[in-house]
This record gives structure tokens, sequence and C-alpha cells, in this order.
């Protein structure tokens, strides 16, 4: 806030929600607006971070100061997240990526056929960005943050995610109905690997990124 503690550093912060394509006109896709992740940006940007930011399917402005990458599908996100994690000091994975992408791909739109049933949809799973970020980190130091949204116990399922992807922080969302999606406001606890936990009362998504910039630029210190 006002100070430039995060000067010298490079940090990547994927937003938005990934969308994979069925045929030409379809997708699946999920609610995330991408919101939470342009707060990261804009508020790394004012403690003097360099900044880049891979943005899937937001439709949202681009944040002045900061270097925008495009990135629809997960398997986009991936080679854009892991090709600018080289050299970056923190990376932080607050985009929604989708579990499962269509097997295949038709190149003219489905159809409907009078009197058939639905043909199955065949699914196929994305890698997990957040676990392979964490676990190929190149340079010393690095920091890794994911996020999660949690309908319950989400302290303990938030805890046994933070092991099981390797992050240094992960912040945990309860997901409800004004809360989180599309929203402006934000309400979320910040697990630490280390074994922090700090409470962020229900509020704009700048004072969430701030927090989050509070515990990495701690961490750098
Ligand atoms: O496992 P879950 O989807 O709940 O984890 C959420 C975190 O993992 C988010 O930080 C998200 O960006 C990241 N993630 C990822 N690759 C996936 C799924 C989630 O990087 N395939």
């Amino acid at each position: 806030p006002g100070v430039p503690d995060l000067a010298g550093r490079h940090v990547v912060i994927s937003a938005g929600g990934t969308r994979e394509p069925l045929d030409p006109v379809r997708y699946l896709g999920n609610r995330s607006s991408g919101k939470q992740g342009y707060a990261l940006a804009r508020t790394a940007v004012a403690r003097g971070a360099r900044v880049t930011l891979i943005e899937a399917n937001t439709g949202l402005p681009d944040p002045a100061g900061a270097d925008i990458v495009r990135a629809g599908t997960a398997v986009q996100l991936r080679e854009a997240v892991l090709e600018a994690a080289a050299g970056a000091d923190v990376v932080v994975m607050a985009a929604a990526v989708a579990d499962f992408r269509p097997a295949a791909y038709a190149t003219g739109k489905i159809k409907k056929k009078d009197g058939q049933e639905p043909a199955p949809i065949e699914l196929v799973r994305n890698p997990d960005i957040l676990a392979e970020v964490a676990a190929g980190r190149v340079r010393p130091g690095q920091l890794v943050v994911g996020f999660a949204a949690e309908t319950d116990d989400v302290l303990a399922n938030g805890r046994e995610k933070l092991r099981r992807k390797g992050c240094d922080l992960l912040v945990v969302n309860e997901v409800g109905e004004r809360k989180t999606f599309g929203s402006e406001e934000n309400e979320a606890v910040v697990l630490a690997a280390d074994g922090g936990e700090t409470a962020v009362p229900y509020g704009p998504k700048e004072a969430l990124a701030d927090t989050v910039w509070d515990l990495v630029a701690a961490r750098f210190r």
C-alpha cells in the first residue's frame, strides 16, 4: 500500500476461466470473472512489480502497466504459464482451470438428429498447472500461490490441497451466493505452507490481493 515492496520482482498471474471447445461454436466453461486476478495485477503494479498477466476469456479491460498474454484453453494456459514462470519470482494461479476437456474436437458443428439420444461427451483430464509449476520450480526462492474454492470443510480441505499441490500459499474461498464469482468482493483465508493462516474479511478484491502481496513480500525479506 503505497510502498514499492515488490520493486525488482517479476510476478506472473493467471486470471479468468478456461473454455474447452467441443466444436466451432460450443465449449465447456466456468463462471470465473477474472476480477480477483486483475485485482492482483493492479495491486502488484502499484507495489512496483513487473507483472505478466495471463488471461483466459475475461473480457476485462487490460490493466495499465502489465504485460498481457491471452490463453483460452487449459492446454494454452499451461504453455503460457510455464514459459512465463521460468523468469518469475512469484506465480499466482488465480485462473479457474477446467479439470477436464472434451476428448475430441468436432471440426463441424455437432448436429442433433430427430428421434436420437444425444451422444455422450467423453472427457479427458487436463494437466494440473499449479502442481506442475510448484514441482518444477527452476529459481531458488520462487513462490507459488494457488486458489481454491471449497463448499465445505473449507480449512481442512484447503490444508490438504496446499500440501498436495506443493504451493507456498493457498487462498481458500468458501463458495457462496454473493461471494467469489463475478462479484466485486471476496472473503478468504490464506493458508501458508509454514502453518500460517490469515483471514481476510469480506471486502474488495483489492484488499485480498494486497494481503497476498503482504505475505509474499514478507517471504522475500
Ligand atoms: O484442484 P483445484 O481446481 O481446486 O485447485 C485450484 C487451484 O489449482 C487454482 O489455483 C487453479 O488455478 C489451479 N489449477 C491448475 N490446473 C488445473 C486445475 C486447477 O493450475 N488443471
